[in-house]
């Protein structure tokens, strides 16, 4: 079979030959890859960056995708720390890490929409105790993650749902997704009086939105929680020391280890449902695997999705 195959922290993937691999125990499914997300955090697991844990060499890239079993199902798969990941044409599944999928699902489409999907849906549903009715503010709304953000704070019933970035053009699309509010960072005092922060940013933009949003709260002892999911403007922000003290703000983070596997697992399934019966915008683009090589670096607004 081929693969993409990293030999170093600091070296590109490479497609080439690679021996199939066969299940060394009964809880692994030997697969057939059908697309695989290009994700943050498959760049970082594979250079060794992720918090998660280090990688070991030579591997093969690939956090999660969508995969066929030897009986013809079509599943979402979730692997766990492995040196053979998704972007290869044969892969090792954990079944119970996977759900099956209806058939006739565009394969594209979910591997795209999963990972940037799953860190509201799991931050609304196992990290913080959201409810429908709830202000919602979506820092950096104009990403994969940041999109879906906002569509599934709607879907979960928030009242309000304010988008944040930094590009008014992209920003403008939101309020086709469900945004009522949409503003620039430098903006973010109007976005003062929301319970819920879902937070892709972090860094500076972060840190300069927390004081000008809490001194204008209209009642600082309502509780605020800033959800900590991404950072893609830096990977730390000068928190004021004030912002904690003036007002009711709790500054929690999701991702894994703060939310459980067997969480964010129990989430996949009514996740995958809404992802597949079209209740989320999905931007991807497919890519033979062939060509990773190309796209590996490539900073794209819709999400590279590799197949076969
Ligand atoms: N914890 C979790 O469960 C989880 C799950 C999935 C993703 N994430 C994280 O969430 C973040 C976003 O992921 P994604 O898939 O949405 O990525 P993406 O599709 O590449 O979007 C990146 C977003 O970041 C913005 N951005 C980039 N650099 C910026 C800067 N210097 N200042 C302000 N905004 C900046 C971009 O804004 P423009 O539109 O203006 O370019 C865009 O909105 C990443 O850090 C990712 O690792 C976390």
């Amino acid at each position: 079979m081929h693969a993409a195959v990293i030999q170093a922290a600091d070296a590109p993937p490479v497609y080439r030959e690679h021996p199939a691999p066969e299940p060394r125990h009964g809880d692994e499914l030997a697969v057939e890859v059908l697309a695989a997300g290009l994700h943050h955090l498959t760049r970082a697991k594979a250079n060794g960056s992720h918090y998660s844990g280090d990688a070991a060499y030579p591997l093969v890239p690939g956090v999660d995708g969508v995969v066929r079993d030897q009986e013809g199902n079509v599943r979402y798969a979730v692997l766990d720390d492995t040196p053979l990941g998704t972007f290869a044409d044969r892969t090792l599944i954990d079944p119970r890490r996977s759900v099956i999928l209806p058939d006739g699902i565009d394969p594209v489409r979910i591997a795209a929409a999963m990972n940037p999907a799953m860190s509201s849906w799991v931050a609304l549903r196992r990290r913080v105790d959201f409810h429908a009715g709830q202000r919602v503010l979506v820092l950096g709304a104009t990403g994969n993650a940041g999109r879906m953000a906002v569509q599934i704070a709607k879907l979960f019933g928030a009242a309000h749902v304010i988008a944040a970035g930094r590009d008014a053009a992209r920003l403008s699309a939101l309020t086709a997704l469900g945004a009522d509010e949409t503003i620039t960072f430098d903006e973010v005092g109007r976005a003062a009086d929301v319970d819920v922060v879902i937070d892709y940013v972090w860094g500076e933009p972060a840190a300069g939105a927390m004081i000008p949003m809490l001194v204008a709260r209209a009642d600082r002892t309502v509780p605020l929680t800033w959800i900590q999911i991404g950072s893609v403007a830096g990977p730390t922000a000068p928190i004021p020391a004030a912002a904690l003290r003036s007002a009711r703000l709790r500054i929690v983070g999701s991702g894994i280890g703060s939310v459980p596997a067997r969480d964010i697992l129990a989430e996949l399934p009514e996740l995958a449902s809404a992802v597949t019966g079209g209740a989320i915008d999905v931007r991807a683009r497919a890519v033979p695997l062939a060509r990773i090589g190309e796209v590996w670096t490539e900073e794209t607004g819709d999400r590279i999705v590799l197949v076969p």
